[in-house]
Parts: structure tokens; C-alpha cells; sequence
């Protein structure tokens, strides 16, 4: 599918900023390596540089990150093998400038990101510009992963949580079904999210969800790319 003008300068700035953070991976480091369409930028800068020598072992957060390395000849690994990873990198959704808190799982593979991040010693978040926010939820749901059996009560619950739920669909119209077998109802609120540490706790206290797409507290570095270069922010 061919992109449009802006798509392309979007697309342009995911890689830059996937690139420059593709720079802090060195010899010998397990890595977390996201999903998504900016992650797969980095997976491909690694695989250039795994051609030239790199040594390192990259442990996916997908099926689809998994196939992707396999095929550019990166070591992957899993966390049976390596539970403890050196650094992830990955992209989000929405990543508020104050905290770097951010909103993940548009691509479905919010679990695993969230399972890999929580064993990284590190994590970089890799984005355009459009990404940035003021206040998380002010452009994307939340995505929460539900166990299939009764998503219909555990949306009922979610809109007692003052969101309104959405079964997310595959592109031929049939519920989405993540890499774990699970559902994701979209969780949209109609204006930026008032405390998302009180959320979190509200939607893992919710009978039903897996997992969810609010990311808090998990990112180091901040690898932001735009038409004037990557700009880098980071966590204090
Ligand atoms: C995958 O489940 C997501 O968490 C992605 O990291 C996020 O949706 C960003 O994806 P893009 O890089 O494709 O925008």
C-alpha cells in the first residue's frame, strides 16, 4: 500500500528517531525489541548492524517482531532464557512530555510489551513528534486486553470506570484476537485522562483484564523525530 506525502515525512521521522536510539545497543546486551511500525524501523537498524558484527540477543514483544528479526538474521531469545533484559526499545502511542507516561497497544501487542518492559533494566521509547502530549488520552483510547469469556460484563465494568468500551476489530470485521489469544476493548474518554495512576489501578482491579495500554513509570529515554532531527528526552 503506497503512502501519502505526510505518511512518508511521518515515516521518515519514526526511522530517524529508531536509529538514534539503535545507537545505545552494544555487544553482548539482551534487547527488548517492540512492535509496531516504528519498532520495526529499529529492528531493521539492528539487523544492519547485527550484519556488521553486532553481538546481541533480541527478545520480541510479537509474533510479528519475532518474524521480522528472525528474517534480518537477529538472535532472538525469550524471557525463560534471558528474564533479566539490558535495554528495550519500543514505540508507543501517546507519551506525555512531564512524566513520559504513555499509551500503548494501538498494534495490539500491549501484554508482551508490558511482560518485556517490566524485566528491562531500561526502557527507550521511539516516536514522531506527533506522539507528544500534554496529557495522556488526548488523541487515543485505551487499550485493554480481556480475556474473550464475557467481554460483554467486563465492558459493562469498564464503563462504570466513566469510558466507553469499543470491541476492537480485525481487518475483516472479526474481533481482533492479540498474539495471546485475548480481546482489546478501546476505552476512550471524552477529554485527557484526569489521574492515570488511579486508572491503572481501577482497570487492574477489574475482573476480566489481562493487561492494559497505560505504560507508567516504564520509560528511561524518549527518542522523539521530527522535521528538524531527533530530539531526546529523558526521566529524571
Ligand atoms: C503495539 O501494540 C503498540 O504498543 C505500538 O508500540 C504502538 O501502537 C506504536 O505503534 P506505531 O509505531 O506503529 O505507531
Amino acid at each position: 500500500m503506497s503512502m501519502s506525502a505526510p505518511e512518508i515525512a511521518t515515516d521518515q521521522w519514526k526511522r530517524i528517531a529508531a536509529q538514534k536510539a539503535a545507537e545505545d545497543v552494544v555487544d553482548g546486551m539482551v534487547v527488548g525489541l517492540g512492535s509496531g511500525t516504528t519498532a520495526a524501523h529499529l529492528v531493521e537498524a539492528l539487523g544492519q548492524r547485527v550484519r556488521q558484527g553486532l553481538r546481541i540477543i533480541g527478545v520480541p514483544t510479537s509474533e510479528q517482531t519475532a518474524a521480522h528479526a528472525r528474517q534480518l538474521g537477529i538472535p532472538i531469545s525469550d524471557l525463560g532464557e534471558h528474564p533479566s533484559i539490558d535495554l528495550t526499545i519500543d514505540g508507543a502511542d501517546e507519551v506525555e512530555t512531564r512524566t513520559l507516561d504513555l499509551i500503548k497497544g494501538h498494534g495490539g501487542a500491549l501484554l508482551r510489551e508490558k511482560i518485556v518492559a517490566a524485566a528491562s533494566r531500561a526502557m527507550s521509547i521511539v516516536v514522531d513528534e506527533t506522539k507528544i502530549v500534554e496529557r495522556l488520552g488526548s488523541h487515543f483510547a485505551v487499550p485493554v486486553e480481556v480475556v474473550p469469556f464475557g467481554w460483554q460484563t467486563t465492558a459493562a465494568r469498564l464503563r462504570e470506570l466513566k469510558g466507553e468500551p469499543q470491541l476492537r476489530l480485525d481487518a475483516d470485521g472479526r474481533p481482533f484476537v492479540s498474539d495471546g489469544g485475548h480481546s482489546i476493548l478501546d476505552l476512550s474518554f471524552r477529554a485527557p485522562i484526569r489521574s492515570a495512576a488511579e486508572l491503572d489501578l481501577a482497570l487492574n482491579s477489574v475482573v476480566g483484564v489481562v493487561e492494559h495500554g497505560l505504560f507508567l513509570g516504564f520509560a528511561s529515554k524518549v527518542f522523539i523525530g521530527g522535521p528538524n532531527g531527533v530530539k531526546l528526552l529523558t526521566r529524571s
